[in-house]
This record gives C-alpha cells, structure tokens and sequence, in this order.
C-alpha cells in the first residue's frame, strides 16, 4: 500500500502521546521572539489535521495541504468537530508541487513531514514553493529526524507500536531498513486494527524518509532565499546535542 493510506485509520492512536500544544506553543513563541502575527498559516503535511486545528482554536486562519486522501478525510471528519473549524481550509496537493491563492504569514510543518521529500531535487522544489507563498519576513518552522536517530534509533531495528481506547485495539509492527550512504531508510509496517465484533483486521505499508544533515538543510534553505536560519534540539529552543533525535528549524523568507 502507499504511504499514508493503512496508516491512516490508526495515526492518531498511535501518535497519542505526541504534545500537539508545546510544539505549536514553540510556533508562536518563535512567532512573538521575530515580531511577527501571524494571521493566515500554512500548515504543510498537515496529516490528520491535529496541528491545524489546534492553531486554528488559537485564532489562526488555517491552510492544511497533504498528499494522503486518507489522513486528509481525517483532518476533515477534525475540521467539522473542531470549535474554530471555518478557519480551516484543507488541501490535496504535494509538498513539491502545491498551489496557494495566495501568500501566508507563516508555514509550519510538524512531524518529519520534511523527510518524506526522498528524491533528487524534492527539497529544493518544496523549500522555493514555500519561500514563494511566505509574505516577505515570514516565518517558516518545520521539524526533521536527524541523522542520529536515522542511525542509532530507526537503523535496522523493529519496534511494535500499541494503542487501545473505546472503538478497540490497534498493533503496529515497525521494522526499519537505514542504508547510510543512500541516506534512506524504509520503514516497513504491519498494523492490526480491532474490527466490530473483536476480528482484526491487517494491512501492509511501506513508507521511506530521508536524512537530512543539518549543512544540507541549511544550503537548501538558503538557495531558496530564506535567511535567519536556526536550528533547536527542542521546542524550548535549547541548542541541539550531538543525541539530539527532532530538530526544530526556523528559517525567515528574504525577498
Ligand atoms: C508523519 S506525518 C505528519 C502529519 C502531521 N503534520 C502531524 O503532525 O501529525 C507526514 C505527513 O506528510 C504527508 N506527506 C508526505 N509526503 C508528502 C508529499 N510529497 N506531498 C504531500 N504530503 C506528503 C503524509 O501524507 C503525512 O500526512
């Protein structure tokens, strides 16, 4: 299957534990420490909505782009539950490729969604799309694995990801393949899902993300035409370690 389809019916389960609120408490207090307010977010790889709509309850107009039709129907069952749910507008569209009306003040992008950019090209085709619908001086946040986590915790290990609550289980078998020199790691993932009734239900996907070094990321960055460039080993902006597995990355639109 591709990326984000099984995965999908089961993400939020098991990404349960993810503090949707540090992280965008981070975004605005980047947003607040430049002087800039925001009104109108791009909210790139948007995913199952959670970023965007949580912003979105914070005041922000909200555009949330994804490739999946899968996590997207979930960011739209999110926008329809959601208190400030007409500020959302939610797109299918690709990271490398996407299409705004117009510009925003801000563009975040939560969870990795970076390193799914695997080819040749495909971050400097994103990093320009950004750079073009940011206002001058926006700002653009986003977050990646880094190349320790690629090596020392995704390597070739196999995790098992759990989950219960009232509409039943779900069982996620993880199992990673790093090939350094590539700098690409597939991710190969069995999820089991509880059905009505207690049945389970099971699908394959297969995902791959890229490692990025931090010199790559800040030439792309920089091609681009951002400036600004900082990079945070956590969303309390403390500087990155040599363990550090997320980093934060703020980058300001020059133009
Ligand atoms: C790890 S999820 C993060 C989702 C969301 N930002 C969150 O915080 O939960 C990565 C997301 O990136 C999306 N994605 C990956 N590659 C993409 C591409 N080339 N174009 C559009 N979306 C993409 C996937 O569909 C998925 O929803």
């Amino acid at each position: 299957m591709k990326a984000y389809e099984a995965l999908a019916a089961v993400y939020d389960k098991l990404n349960g534990d993810v503090d949707y609120g540090s992280i965008a408490d981070f975004y605005e207090a980047a947003f607040r420490r430049a002087g800039l307010a925001p009104t109108l977010v791009l909210d790139l790889g948007c995913g199952t909505g959670r970023m965007t709509a949580e912003l979105a309850v914070r005041g922000y107009d909200m555009i949330g782009v994804d490739g999946s039709a899968d996590m997207l129907s979930r960011a739209f069952e999110r926008k329809y539950d959601c208190p400030a749910g007409q500020r959302i507008l939610l797109l299918q569209q690709d990271l490398r490729a996407f299409e705004l009306y117009g510009t925003v003040g801000a563009v975040v992008s939560t969870l990795d969604c970076i390193n799914y950019l695997t080819e040749e090209g495909d971050l400097d085709r994103c990093f320009s799309l950004v750079h073009n619908y940011l206002d001058p001086d926006g700002m653009f946040l986003f977050d990646v694995n880094t190349p320790y986590k690629f090596k020392h915790v995704f390597g070739d290990n196999a995790y098992i990801l759990e989950d219960e609550d009232e509409e039943g289980g779900c069982y996620c078998g993880w199992q990673n393949e790093y090939d350094e020199k590539s700098g690409l790691c597939r991710f190969y993932l069995s999820v089991f899902e509880e059905q009505e009734g207690g049945s389970w239900r099971r699908v394959d996907e297969e995902q791959t993300e890229r490692c990025y070094t931090r010199q790559a990321l800040t030439a792309a960055l920089t091609r681009a035409g951002f400036e600004g460039i900082e990079f945070f080993g956590n969303t309390d902006f403390s500087a990155p370690t040599p363990e550090t597995e997320r980093w934060y990355v703020k980058a300001i639109c020059k133009k």
